[in-house]
Parts: C-alpha cells; structure tokens; sequence
C-alpha cells in the first residue's frame, strides 16, 4: 500500500492513474478503523482497480471539542488492517493539507431539509463540515466510486446531495451496517464505552429490533415514546428515536402501512454519542 501525506503527491498519481482505464473506488473514514470501514475496502475491492483510503479526523464537523480531541486515533492498527485488506492507496493528510490558509470556500451548501432534521438538528454545523471535507477529498481522489456505510443513513442523503450540488460525476455505494455478535453496531466511538457502557450499548440496537417488531400502521408516537423511556431508564440521555420515510428523512407520526421505514436512534451513554438505524419493514 502507498501512503501519501502531501496533497500534491497524490494528485500526481491519480493524474497518471487517470491516464489508464482503472476505476477508482474510494472510501473517506476518520481512522480508529474496524470490520465495518474494512467492509467498504473489500466492496471497492471486488469491482474497482484502484482502492484508496482516506484517514482524516475533520475538525470542522464537530460540533463539540472535547468529542473532537477524545476521538480514537490508532493509525499503526489501522494501517496494518488496510494492508491485510488489500487497500492499495491510504491518504493521511494533515489538517493543512486538506485546509490550507490559502482555501477558497463553497460553504454554506444548501442541503435543505435534510440539514434541519435528526442529526442536523443536535449538531449544528455537522453536516456543514462533512460536506467540506468530502468536497475536498472528492477533487482530490476523484473517484468513480465513493463507498459509504449505512451506518450513518443520514450522512449517505447528505453526501448524495452534495454530488449533486456541485454536479460531482462520483456514484455513491451505500453499503451495510456490520454489527459486532451482540448487535451493537461497529463504530470508532465503541472504543471509548467503559466495560459497564458497553454493555449498556446493545440497548440501541435493541431498540431498533423492538420498533421492527412492533411497528403496526396508524400513529407511532406511543411506539417512539417507549423507546426513549427505555433508553432513559437504561441511563440514556436520548437526542431522538424517530421513524422515517427511508427515502427522504421526512419525520412521520403515523404510518400508511406502505411507506419504507426507517428508524433513527442518537443517544449518549455519558459523554459518548452513539447512533444506529435500521430499515423497520424489511426482512
Ligand atoms: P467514519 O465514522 O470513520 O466512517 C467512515 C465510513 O465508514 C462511513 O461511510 C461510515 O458510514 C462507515 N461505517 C462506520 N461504521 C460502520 C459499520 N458498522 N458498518 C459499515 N460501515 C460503517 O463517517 C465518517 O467517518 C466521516 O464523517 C467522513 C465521511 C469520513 C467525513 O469526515
């Protein structure tokens, strides 16, 4: 595997990759890498000739400085795992790189809707932050391919409509949440939950099972409110459980019977924030 520091230094590589008939597949993380970023490696794997990492801990996404400077960092890990999963290029800029003094900036991006619900309504500016960074990865990498993991179902919607937005010709691969044997889906936060939170964690996924199982069409809002006196109960301090058309994020009280669902939980086990989501009526 290369490992490339230097903006410029990669960029000569892809201009001469460019150059050949390869595709490029690409997969942006923020290191502490586990099995479900290693998923996104072997999926670029299997169709792309080129599969580049990205390691990069973005500032200017979090919306809270001490998530920010707790934020697991286990790059001799990672790089091992990437280069058992055959990853052939990882760029591990630094903030300078990525954000030099000299910068121009297309902020804010109109995301509409999409930015004023769930987690762009506890984290203000979060999603503001992906879309620059990503925008910037993307003109440098650009890639035929971005892999994206499910995991995050609203940084999925918000990244497609940044493509949009700046008429990125990249096409997006949403691929699914990998979950450890208990259910907790794989995150890099999961790091931080002492032995007693971590086995508290399952609890969110659990949730999510409950309202597949439960789920009736008519008005959810009894459902949702169980859901979160659970998690209270669990110790949670709950953002939200909600349930939402899975094509567009539009919050809903009832249901028609039809309508794809998915439900969205965000909630912190002391200082760690964990979100999860599952599609509710799907086998
Ligand atoms: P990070 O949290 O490191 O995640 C990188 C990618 O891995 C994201 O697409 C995320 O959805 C995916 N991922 C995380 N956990 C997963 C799991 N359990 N199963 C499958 N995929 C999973 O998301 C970010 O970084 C950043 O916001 C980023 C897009 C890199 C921009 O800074």
């Amino acid at each position: 595997m290369i490992i490339f520091k230097k903006r410029i230094d990669i960029s000569n590589y892809i201009v001469n990759y460019k150059k050949t008939s390869g595709k490029i597949g690409f997969i942006p993380t923020m290191g502490a890498l586990h099995k479900g970023h290693i998923s996104l490696i072997e999926a670029s794997k299997k169709t792309d000739t080129l599969t580049i990492c990205s390691i990069f801990v973005n500032p200017t996404q979090f919306n809270n400085t001490a998530d920010f400077e707790k934020y697991p960092v286990t790059i001799e890990k990672d790089i091992d795992m990437l280069e058992k999963a055959g990853c052939n290029v990882l760029f591990l800029p630094s903030v300078e790189e990525i954000y030099p003094a000299d910068s121009s900036t297309t902020l804010p991006y109109e995301l509409g809707f999409i930015e004023t619900v769930l987690d762009g309504k506890y984290r203000p500016g979060h999603f503001q932050g992906v879309c620059n960074v990503v925008q910037r990865l993307l003109d440098i990498v650009q890639p035929n391919t971005i892999y994206l993991g499910q995991k995050d179902y609203q940084q999925c919607m918000v990244i497609k409509k940044l493509t949009e937005l700046i008429q990125s010709p990249t096409q997006i691969i949403v691929c699914p949440t990998l979950r450890e044997s208990d259910g907790l889906a794989m995150s890099s936060r999961n790091m931080r939950l002492t032995s007693v939170e971590r086995i508290k964690a399952i609890r969110i996924s659990e949730v999510l099972l409950f309202i597949k199982q439960e789920i009736k069409p008519g008005n959810l809002q009894d459902l949702k409110q169980r859901c979160i006196n659970y998690l209270t109960n669990e110790g949670y301090n709950v953002d939200y459980v909600e349930i939402a058309d899975a094509t567009n994020l539009i919050l809903l009280q009832n249901w028609d019977g039809k309508t794809k669902l998915v439900a969205l939980v965000a909630a912190f086990l002391n200082e760690v924030r964990l979100i999860d989501n599952r599609i509710v009526n799907e086998d």
